[in-house]
């Protein structure tokens, strides 16, 4: 594919996710303590994960392995961050989470599926196939967007993984109900795991500077900034007491 069409299809997919993210303020996706019945067939809430997030983990370990360009230069750095990531979303995370008798709409699933086939099919043929070896080469390694770059994804990964932590362990062993969140961030806001996962990938765009990684950090904003407001939304109608000066997402602003 030339980089021109390959270019045509990230900004229509770049389109959709800003079309999606004012659509998602009005449609609250039904999973996790949102999930309903109305949305047709549902599936088992931990395989749903694995199912729905095995394609990213998959297509960016495929393109690593047999791509042209993923070890002429430094790519392999990128495709490391991304394969380490979704080795947690995909095998780990569902592991970790409680099992309740919630499951998720398979409609939920399947959109998942493409969400990450479009996400990791256009960063994974980038990076093997249409970036250079100087593209990715010592420069690069050392650029001052790279090592910035790197630093906001560990950060938000820390992030995200503690809050995730956090989070799982509120229920004690067979509890299936839902608790106020305290400590570490939760002191800030209501959702700081969908915060770190959003400063994970702005730095993986910030460190691999191309437009499918720009197009896959818009995609999660434009997912977990309006995922957020349900979440907060959710706990001031669940519960009278909850803090009143968390923000939804981005500690002091939102
Ligand atoms: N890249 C993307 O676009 C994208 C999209 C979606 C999610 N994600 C990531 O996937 C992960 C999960 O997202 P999510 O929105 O489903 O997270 P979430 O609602 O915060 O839930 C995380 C886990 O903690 C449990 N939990 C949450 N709040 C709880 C509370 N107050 N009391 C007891 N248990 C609680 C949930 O149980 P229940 O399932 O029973 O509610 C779930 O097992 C996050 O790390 C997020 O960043 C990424």
């Amino acid at each position: 594919m030339s980089l021109e069409t390959f270019n045509i299809i990230c900004y229509f997919w770049l389109g959709i996710a800003i079309a999606v993210h004012v659509v998602m303020f009005f449609v609250t996706a039904p999973f996790g303590r949102h999930t309903t019945t109305t949305w047709g067939p549902m599936v088992n809430n931990k395989w749903a994960w694995i199912i729905m997030e095995f394609p990213s983990l998959a297509i960016m370990s495929y393109f690593l392995i047999f791509g042209s360009n993923s070890f002429t230069g430094y790519a392999w750095v990128l495709f490391s961050f991304w394969i380490f990531h979704y080795a947690n979303r995909t095998i780990i995370y569902p592991i970790r989470i409680k099992p309740t008798e919630k499951k998720m709409p398979l409609v939920i699933m399947l959109n998942a599926i493409l969400f990450n086939l479009m996400n990791a099919g256009l960063n994974g043929y980038f990076l093997a196939e249409l970036s250079s070896p100087e593209r990715y080469g010592n420069e690069w390694l050392t650029a001052p967007t790279t090592i910035m770059g790197i630093a906001l994804f560990i950060g938000g990964m820390y992030i995200n993984w503690q809050s995730d932590h956090i989070l799982i362990n509120l229920r004690k062993p067979g509890e299936t109900g839902y608790k106020i969140p305290t400590g570490f961030l939760f002191k800030y806001v209501s959702s700081p795991n969908l915060f770190g996962e959003v400063l994970e990938w702005t730095g993986f765009a910030i460190m691999a500077w191309n437009l499918p990684a720009l197009t896959f950090a818009v995609w999660t904003f434009a997912n977990l900034v309006p995922r957020a407001k349900n979440h907060h939304d959710w706990y001031h109608e669940k519960f009278e007491d909850y803090p009143k000066n968390r923000k939804r997402i981005f500690p002091y602003l939102f």
